[in-house]
C-alpha cells in the first residue's frame, strides 16, 4: 500500500491538548457528535457494529455508544497517543467491552469484518491529494456491507462563501480567547496542512469509490458534515 500524502502525526503533546483545542477551534464539535450519533440511529437497528475510522480520543465512541447500549465499535487510528486517550476515556465505563482498539491506518486495517457503518471525523481534510482521498474513502467502503450509513466531517471549500466564513472564523477564534498571535499561526497553519475541497468534488470522489450522492447535516464555519450510504 503506497502512503498517503501529509497525513498529520498526532504525538503526545497534541493528544494531551486536543480535547481542548478542538472544541476552541471547531465551534459545534460536541453538536456534530451528538447528531452524528442520531443520524447512525435513524439508519441502524439496536444492535449493529460500527467502523469508527481516526477515532482520536474516542468522542464519536462517546457519543454513540451512551445512547446505543447494543452497538459495538472498532476504533481505527495509526496514532498510539491518541487511541491510548480514547481507551481511558472508555475506561470504568461500559463501554470499554464494546470497543476494539486497532492502531494503524484504515488503509492498511487487516480485519477481514464487514461493519454495518462508518465514521470519519476531521480525517481526510489532511490528505492532500484526490488519489489519497479516494485511497482512504475506499478503504472504508469495502469494509461496509451494502447500504451501510457513513458520517463523514472535514473542513472543506464553501465556494463562494468561503473568504466571509473563513473571516467571521478568525473573528469566532479570537472570542474565546486566542491571542492575534495564535489566530495568525493557526489560520496559516491551516492554509498550509489542509487541503479544502469543494462539495461537488468531496461527491466525485464518494461516488468513485462505491457511496450514494451525500446530504449535509451539519455546518459550522468551513467544518462541514455529510451523511451518506454504501451502494
Ligand atoms: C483531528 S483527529 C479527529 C479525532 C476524532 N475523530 C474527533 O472527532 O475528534 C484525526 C485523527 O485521525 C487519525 N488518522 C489520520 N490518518 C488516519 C488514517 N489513514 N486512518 C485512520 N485514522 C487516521 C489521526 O491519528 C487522528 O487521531
Amino acid at each position: 500500500m503506497s502512503e498517503p500524502t501529509s497525513i498529520q502525526q498526532f504525538d503526545e503533546e497534541r493528544a494531551d491538548g486536543y480535547d481542548d483545542r478542538i472544541r476552541r477551534i471547531a465551534p459545534g464539535y460536541d453538536v456534530l457528535h451528538g447528531l452524528l450519533s442520531s443520524v447512525m440511529a435513524a439508519t441502524l437497528g439496536d444492535e449493529a457494529h460500527l467502523l469508527v475510522v481516526g477515532a482520536g480520543t474516542g468522542a464519536e465512541i462517546a457519543a454513540m455508544g451512551e445512547v446505543q447500549p447494543g452497538w459495538r465499535f472498532t476504533a481505527v487510528d495509526p496514532s498510539p497517543e491518541m487511541l491510548a486517550r480514547c481507551r481511558e476515556r472508555m475506561a470504568g465505563t461500559d463501554l470499554d467491552g464494546r470497543v476494539e482498539y486497532v492502531c494503524e491506518r484504515v488503509e492498511d486495517l487487516s480485519s477481514g469484518r464487514t461493519f454495518d457503518g462508518a465514521t470519519s471525523i476531521f480525517v481526510s481534510h489532511f490528505l492532500q491529494t484526490r488519489e489519497a482521498k479516494e485511497q482512504y474513502v475506499e478503504s472504508i467502503a469495502r469494509r461496509l456491507r451494502s447500504g451501510a450509513p457513513f458520517v463523514f466531517a472535514d473542513l472543506y471549500d464553501p465556494e463562494d462563501e468561503a473568504d466571509q466564513l473563513w473571516a467571521a472564523w478568525q473573528e469566532w477564534f479570537a472570542r474565546v480567547g486566542a491571542s492575534d498571535e495564535e489566530v495568525e499561526r493557526t489560520f496559516s497553519k491551516m492554509e498550509d496542512e489542509i487541503s479544502f475541497v469543494l462539495e461537488e468534488e468531496l461527491n466525485q470522489i464518494l461516488q468513485a469509490t462505491g457511496f450514494a450522492e451525500c446530504t449535509r447535516v451539519y455546518q459550522s464555519f468551513l467544518w462541514g458534515a455529510w451523511w451518506t450510504q454504501r451502494g
